[in-house]
């Protein structure tokens, strides 16, 4: 059973509902649950429709990529699951999450956030940090039965405040409070998500692909030109990154040819 949406977000989102739909409504909000894109792929399973909006304070078993713990404390974090059906905009809703809350937090603060591929939401090196730190993620899980797909759940997670981070994440983790030195309105974020989102998501259904791309491209300098690395089946590889084709896949040119990358982690070594 969800509760009351929080007043700042849902008057937020009231003020916005041209720019956000079809996202943004309905949304379900919970003080706990284990995670927001468990939760959405149980409704829309039960045939919740396109835009449904999952939202926690906290969750217990928040679901990263790559089967990681996405770390989510209470009070602490946005997280946001949306309930996606368009069949024409899925093969590259990954991507359009990723932009999408990259542009809604340049849009909501200011931050001039990068994308590393495929979704990391990253805080360039800069005055707070000798190297980038990743802010925000993005998770999408899709659901196919035997007439195709039925529908994927795109979840974000971005960290609003400082948290008692794991070992294992706290060089890299950063929050919009400890980049602007200040208090961030979480009504306003989700709103810029969301409207962004929701643009993406109308040109991709649309069958436009290109300016989803371009603007994905010009946000994520990583994926041209950078040295990388990645975990293969015979070992470690290396090569230099040549931009993402028009699945979303990354291109890396190394000495034994051009690779096509289609999910994994790959670190970039310089850039
Ligand atoms: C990543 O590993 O970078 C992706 C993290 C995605 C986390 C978000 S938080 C809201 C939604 N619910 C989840 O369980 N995961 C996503």
């Amino acid at each position: 059973m969800s509760e009351p949406v929080p007043l700042e977000i849902a008057e937020a989102l009231r003020d916005a509902r041209n720019r956000t739909l079809p996202f943004g409504r309905p949304v379900h909000y919970f003080h706990e649950i284990d995670s927001t894109n468990a939760v959405a792929s149980e409704m829309a399973e039960r045939g919740a429709p396109e835009g449904t909006t999952v939202m926690a304070s906290s969750q217990t078993a928040g679901r990263g990529r790559l089967g990681r713990e996405w770390y989510s404390p209470a009070d602490a974090g946005l997280y946001v699951s949306l309930v996606c059906r368009n069949r024409s905009a899925a093969p590259l809703l990954t991507l359009a999450g990723g932009l999408a809350v990259a542009e809604g937090v340049r849009a909501a603060t200011g931050l001039p956030v990068e994308i590393k591929w495929p979704n990391d939401i990253m805080v360039p090196a800069g005055s707070a940090s000798s190297h980038r730190r990743k802010l925000a993620g993005v998770l999408a899980e899709a659901s196919s039965g035997s007439d195709g797909l039925q529908y994927v759940v795109l979840g974000f997670g971005v960290n609003l405040r400082a948290a008692a981070y794991p070992p294992a994440i706290v060089r890299q983790a950063t929050s919009l409070e400890m980049e602007l030195g200040r208090a961030v309105d979480a009504g306003r974020l989700l709103v810029e998500i969301l409207a962004a989102f929701a643009g993406r998501f109308a040109e991709l259904a649309g069958g436009g692909r290109e300016a989803v791309l371009d603007r994905w491209r010009a946000l994520a300098p990583s994926a041209t030109g950078a040295r990388v690395e990645w975990a293969a089946v015979g070992g470690r590889c290396e090569g230099t990154t040549a931009g993402v084709d028009c699945s979303g896949a990354l291109l890396i040119s190394t000495a034994g040819g051009m690779e096509r990358i289609i999910s994994g982690e790959v670190t970039v070594v310089y850039q």
